[in-house]
């Protein structure tokens, strides 16, 4: 576990702090201890803090640098492409998407992913219309803004999926446009997940033959593909492209994610640079060539069945979550396969301690794998005692 590894610098490290002067070491020490005891109680984000990736500290010490396309050659030597590749594929297995088919990268997280779904979505049909929900994450509209691309918030219902209703009389208004359809796999607050198979039904009931569907699946795109009833997932329902947060159920110490689309649509943004021998279809230009090699290492280190046991889990921990607050009469709730539970806003100082994230009068916990029984019964009882 991260945090398991004390506050104590090892060795090697406090070497290394010598060539600072006594207040910067006195910074550092300091930041670490803080660290160390917010990591006892986090549990209203959806990190999962239960990784160890000690192995691959040696690579620190090189420039690493992942800059271009991953299935392209590059002249900056010193990457872990391969590694890449094989991370994407591994998702693509995931998502569904046939390995011959697939393109993607891993990138800087999950909003990286949705701008690049986004911006594929857009270039597909650029004068298009995304709808999304209002229960989208925040990045959402920052992205639409950036892409100049005309979008439509649709309404959401009380459990965060979208609202068909309205999507359909919406679309229905506007039938004369391309759909770009920005899909909730796992909503931020409430961990919700819009039913790709119901919007395909109303495209098709209005006739629409020009469409994207773009899937955040920040969180919930590492659950769904190890749960026995899944909610309609994947490419083979009419995904386009998808973003999963790395950072996230798998957990790592550096934020990351994996963006995923189909090679036919990345042709139509790829320029070839010279400077750098890339082929440059990516956003970001220089990326870390370390998430690759923590998302990969994770994949060794579980395989899919141990992923599986992870979110087996942390299912179950949310559901003992959601148990123990009705038993304590707080009505908590959580959506089918999320390990988001829902609760009543609590008081501040619950807010605080416990680093949960409130929106208007609601709360939650998220189960991930670091979070335990015993950690939820002193939440519960410290909700309970306001
Ligand atoms: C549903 C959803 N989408 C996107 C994001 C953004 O992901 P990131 O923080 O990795 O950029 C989040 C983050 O919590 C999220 O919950």
């Amino acid at each position: 576990m991260s945090n398991g590894q004390g506050t104590e610098y090892p060795p090697a490290a406090s070497e290394a702090m010598s060539a600072l002067g006594g207040e910067a070491q006195e910074t550092l020490k300091g930041l670490l201890q803080f660290f160390e005891t917010a990591s006892q109680r986090q549990v209203g984000y959806p990190t999962n803090l239960d990784f160890d990736y000690s192995a691959l500290l040696p690579f620190l010490q090189y420039a690493a640098n992942n800059v271009g396309d991953p299935f392209h050659a590059s002249n900056y030597a010193s990457n872990s492409h391969e590694i890449e590749r094989e991370v994407i594929h591994t998702f693509a297995d995931m998502m569904r998407l046939p390995r011959d088919e697939a393109w993607g990268y891993v990138t800087s997280g999950g909003t990286e992913g949705n701008m690049y779904g986004l911006y594929m979505g857009r270039e597909t049909f650029p004068d298009g219309v995304v709808y999304f929900s209002q229960d989208a994450h925040y990045s959402v509209v920052k992205i639409l803004r950036l892409l100049k691309v005309r979008n439509i918030m649709i309404k959401s219902q009380p459990n965060g999926e979208i609202d068909y209703d309205d999507l359909h009389e919406t679309i229905r208004i506007n039938r004369d446009v391309p759909v770009i359809f920005m899909a909730n796999i796992g909503t931020t607050m409430k961990g919700a997940i819009d039913d790709v198979t119901r919007v395909r039904a109303i495209l098709d009931d209005l006739a629409v033959t020009s469409s994207y569907i773009h899937a955040d699946a920040a969180l919930s795109g590492m659950i769904l593909p190890f749960v026995d009833d899944p909610q309609p997932y994947g490419f083979d329902v009419g995904f386009d492209s998808v973003s999963v947060s790395g950072h996230k159920m798998i957990g790592a110490p550096l934020p990351c994610g994996v963006a995923l689309t189909r090679k036919q649509f990345v042709s139509r943004v790829a320029r070839s640079i010279e400077y750098v021998g890339v082929l440059d279809t990516t956003l970001s230009g220089s990326r870390s060539a370390f998430g690759p090699l923590m998302l990969w290492y994770a994949i060794q280190r579980y395989g899919l069945d141990g992923f599986r046991e992870l979110v087996t889990g942390s299912l179950g921990v949310a559901q003992y979550a959601v148990d123990r607050f009705n038993e304590a009469g707080i009505p908590a709730w959580r959506n089918r396969n999320s390990v988001t539970v829902v609760f009543p806003r609590p008081s501040d100082q619950v807010v605080r301690k416990w680093q949960i994230a409130p929106f208007q009068d609601i709360a939650h916990v998220i189960a991930m794998p670091h979070v335990t029984r015993e950690l939820i019964d002193e939440l519960v009882a410290d909700v309970r005692n306001g």
